[in-house]
């Protein structure tokens, strides 16, 4: 199983919490996060786009880096990992995203790719008058489908003569083009959008689900197999997961309710109305679900609470789901907690004994 992690591009990562870690995004804790991922043979780094954030006491997400640019200075800082960065594809036009991929897959040396989304959240976009409007929540898939489809002739073969109903080439060209064979992620977890990851992309990311559920995001996996059937292509899902990992279970599960007993309400009340805007999109969105109260703290990602020993075995669990690839991991403190889980976890789980060995081989 592979193994990513979700660099905090934004203040606080993903705690909405008074009680958690308070920390501003700089490139120098990206790279310290990155590079220790990266000496513990973590697979990829990943990081998203956020133009607005949800305000509150925390101020949670006021404060965000750009993603193709931090991932530019992350390529030159790293030589093995590999690494995405987020588009936010109403902001920019994809020739200009084509010839910024190719400018980080030289400087990574094919080390790179790229996320596309349509974005959910319309202050981000309206704020700079750049919102489609509310339609837009209806034809989202539509206008990435076309957007996919520049890239892809671009990143192939160079030049590009589409003409659709958003974009229209006219003989566009982009070279150097990519050395690397260009992945695409979608997270889309709508029809249209599962519908668009299995004609474009190349890895699903969906959130994992519930506390110490590690499972129960079978079933969004199972809805992607089946939109993947007819097309042909190999489409695989990454899930999202949050550790809090301790010495003990208990010491774990403390943290744990700490974080929560803290739960910043004005910044989830904020998510809560911009999940509930796309009035288009049906319930299979996930967006209107990361408010609930359930777990509204971690935008109700799927959370592993535990000793070292119980988060390996879980994460193990997560390897048995059929159509998955992988995991994108979320810590409380990310410096600490990639250091514990290089040193404590992933030796204890049977899905990365191949990197374990390859590790201590290096040694
Ligand atoms: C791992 C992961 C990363 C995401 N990254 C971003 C991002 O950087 N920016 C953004 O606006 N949305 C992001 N999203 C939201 C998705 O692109 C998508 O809109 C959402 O999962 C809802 O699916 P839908 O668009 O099919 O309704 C992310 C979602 C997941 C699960």
């Amino acid at each position: 199983m592979n193994i990513g992690v979700f660099i905090p591009i934004g203040n606080n990562g993903w705690l909405i919490s008074k009680n958690a870690p308070q920390y501003m995004p700089t490139f120098e804790l990206n790279k310290e996060i990155t590079q220790k991922a990266e000496s513990y043979g973590f697979d990829f780094a990943l990081s998203m786009i956020k133009l607005r954030g949800f305000g509150g006491e925390t101020q949670f997400w006021e404060h965000n880096l750009e993603s193709f640019t931090l991932m530019a200075g992350l390529a030159a800082v790293t030589s093995k990992i590999k690494l995405f960065a987020t588009a936010a594809t109403l902001t920019l036009p994809p020739a200009i995203v084509a010839r910024m991929a190719s400018t980080i897959d030289s400087i990574s040396n094919g080390r790179f790719g790229v996320n596309l989304v349509t974005g959910w959240q319309k202050p981000e976009y309206s704020q700079m008058g750049l919102w489609p409007g509310d339609e837009f929540f209806g034809s989202r898939y539509e206008y990435l489908g076309e957007y996919a489809q520049v890239l892809r002739d671009l990143w192939d073969t160079g030049r590009s003569d589409f003409k659709g109903k958003y974009f229209q080439m006219d003989d566009c060209r982009v070279s150097p083009i990519p050395k690397a064979d260009m992945k695409i992620i979608c997270a889309g977890q709508s029809e249209a959008g599962m519908a668009f990851t299995a004609k474009y992309a190349d890895y699903n990311f969906c959130f994992g689900k519930g506390v110490n559920t590690p499972t129960a995001f079978a079933p969004t996996v199972e809805r992607l197999v089946r939109a993947t059937e007819n097309a042909n292509r190999e489409v695989s899902s990454v899930a999202l997961f949050m550790i809090i990992a301790d010495k003990t279970d208990e010491a774990a599960r403390a943290r744990w309710e700490h974080y929560k007993a803290g739960v910043d309400e004005e910044a989830v009340a904020w998510l809560g109305e911009q999940g509930a805007a796309d009035k288009t999109s049906k319930s299979d969105t996930n967006i209107r679900q990361m408010a609930d109260p359930t777990s509204a703290v971690n935008i109700n990602m799927g959370t592993l609470v535990g000793s070292y020993e119980s988060v390996a075995r879980m994460l193990d669990e997560v390897a048995t789901v059929k159509g998955v690839s992988g995991v994108m991991l979320t810590f409380d403190d990310f410096v600490e907690g990639i250091e514990n889980f290089g040193k404590y976890i992933q030796p204890r789980m049977k899905s990365r004994s191949h990197v374990t060995q390859q590790l201590e081989q290096a040694v």
